[in-house]
């Protein structure tokens, strides 16, 4: 499966805050909302301070469902490991630009195993840092929290960040935004110019994930 053409509004579900004992019937209700990507968190314990899923968790999945895997790796060597995601199912891999020696390289590497790829950047990194690397790319990931765990709260300055990458990238490539995305910071990011909304927290808390996504949904249009 292919990300949707660049500019229309994707919620993308983030299932760090789910039940992990009860991945499949997590995504199977998302899925029923209408969603067509969910973003799968990948932590190492190194490169942040917190341990997640790897690649046998997301074989597993993709058993269960059709949904687009967009996968975040946030992790210290991910040219090493980028190729087990893909096999394991992922359809989209978004890498560090803090965590890559050869950027470049490993998006080529990305599209040449037949994936789509993103570069991220941590609130502390100026968007100097993916200028040459962003336009090669499908989806650039602005973080809006520092990455690690979910429900933290949304920051504003690194959100504005998107403004600039919509600048350098144009209208044909995604901008996704993580961290601390709900209905009231959604419609933010998407007057800077997001299009891909990353939502864990607001999303997996609730206990009608329908009613959650779609007031996300309303609060944008
Ligand atoms: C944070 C992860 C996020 C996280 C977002 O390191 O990359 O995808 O799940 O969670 P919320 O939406 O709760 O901020
Ligand atoms: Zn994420």
């Amino acid at each position: 499966m292919r990300l949707p053409k660049a500019g229309t509004i994707e919620i993308a579900p983030s299932v760090l805050s789910a039940d992990f004992a009860r991945l499949a019937d997590e995504i199977r209700q998302i899925e029923s909302a209408g969603v067509s990507i969910v973003h799968l968190d990948v932590m190492d314990g190194h490169f942040v301070p917190n341990i997640t899923i790897g690649p046998p968790v997301i074989a597993k999945l993709r058993k269960c469902t059709e949904l687009i895997f967009d996968t975040h790796l946030m992790i210290s060597d991910p040219a090493q490991y980028a190729e087990r995601f893909i096999e394991a199912g992922a359809d989209h891999i978004t890498f560090h630009i803090e965590a890559a020696d050869e950027p470049e390289k490993l998006i080529d590497r990305l599209h040449d195993l037949g994936v789509t790829a993103g570069i991220c950047l941590n609130p502390d990194t100026p968007t100097e840092a993916i200028r040459s690397v962003a336009p090669l790319c499908d989806m650039v990931l602005v973080m809006t929290v520092h990455p690690g765990f979910g429900a933290q709260k949304f920051m504003l300055e690194a959100a504005k960040k998107i403004i600039q990458v919509r600048e350098i990238v144009g209208p044909d490539i995604r901008i996704e935004v993580d961290g601390g995305i709900d209905s009231k910071t959604a419609p933010i990011v998407v007057s800077y110019g997001a299009d891909t909304l990353v939502a864990g927290n607001a999303i997996f808390a609730k206990t009608d994930r329908i009613a959650a996504i779609n007031a996300i949904r309303q609060a944008c249009s």
